[in-house]
């Protein structure tokens, strides 16, 4: 099995796309084989994958190796409401073969595999499975992405409190935008008082690969 990290976050919208983008790149410039998949998508209409197209762009762009691939290969479960795979689905079961299968296809071609979530850890895929099973099953070591906006210490603090429950090894990252200029005063006095690593998706980047790579 290669190196496989499964990017989540405290919630769908933080930024995982985002710092999945920048681990790629970081990882490439390294001398590194990159890939990448999103188990599932939702929101997609007429062909249109917001995250998977996007993805799968720049991994083509970083490994050649991965030119031949198509939209389905990353993104092998789709649907259209933009809403939870359980929702989504209209309740179907989630069939996680399908899943395993795609990650060992891409695997074949590369030393790092980045595999992007849906939503938060606690995202239904059927009625028994949430992200967090499939997080499990693909045995990834985890970067949860949280965000920087006022209610960020309780957010944050459910996430890892997950992950630490199921023993799953994992990193955090702030991914702070420019209108959360309130996070100095308002979170990170509190991450500070009890030495929480801060590690920021913007400026951290280089750390965060490296904290991961060794997890
Ligand atoms: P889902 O996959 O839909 O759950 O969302 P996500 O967690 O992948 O969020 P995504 O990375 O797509 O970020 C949401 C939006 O915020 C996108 O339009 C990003 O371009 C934007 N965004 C995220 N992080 C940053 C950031 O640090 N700076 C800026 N300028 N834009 C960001
Ligand atoms: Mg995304």
């Amino acid at each position: 099995m290669k190196k496989r990290i499964f990017i989540t976050a405290t919630n769908t919208d933080i930024g995982k796309t985002y710092t999945t983008k920048l681990l790629l790149r970081e990882y490439a410039s390294r001398g590194l084989k990159v890939g990448v998949i999103k188990p599932v998508e939702t929101g997609v209409v007429d062909g249109v994958y917001p995250d998977g197209d996007v993805l799968l762009a720049l991994v083509k762009e970083l490994n050649p190796a991965l030119k031949d691939l198509s939209v389905s290969d990353i993104v092998p479960i789709s649907y259209e409401l933009p809403a939870a795979p359980f929702i989504a689905s209209g309740g179907e079961s989630f069939d996680t073969k399908i899943v395993l299968k795609a990650i060992e296809k891409l695997e074949a071609y590369c030393d790092v595999l980045l595999i992007e979530g849906a939503g938060g850890i606690y995202v239904p895929l059927d009625k028994e499975l949430m992200i967090l099973d499939l997080i499990k099953l693909t045995q990834a070591t985890v970067l949860l992405v949280t965000h920087c906006s006022l209610g960020c210490i309780n957010d944050t603090l459910l996430s890892k409190k997950v992950l630490e429950d199921a023993q799953i090894a994992h990193a955090i990252t702030f991914n702070c935008k420019k209108s959360d200029s309130s996070f100095e005063k308002v979170s990170l006095p509190y991450f500070e008082a009890v030495n929480f690593p801060i590690l920021k998706t913007s400026s951290d980047i280089d750390t965060l690969c490296d904290v991961l790579y060794n997890l």
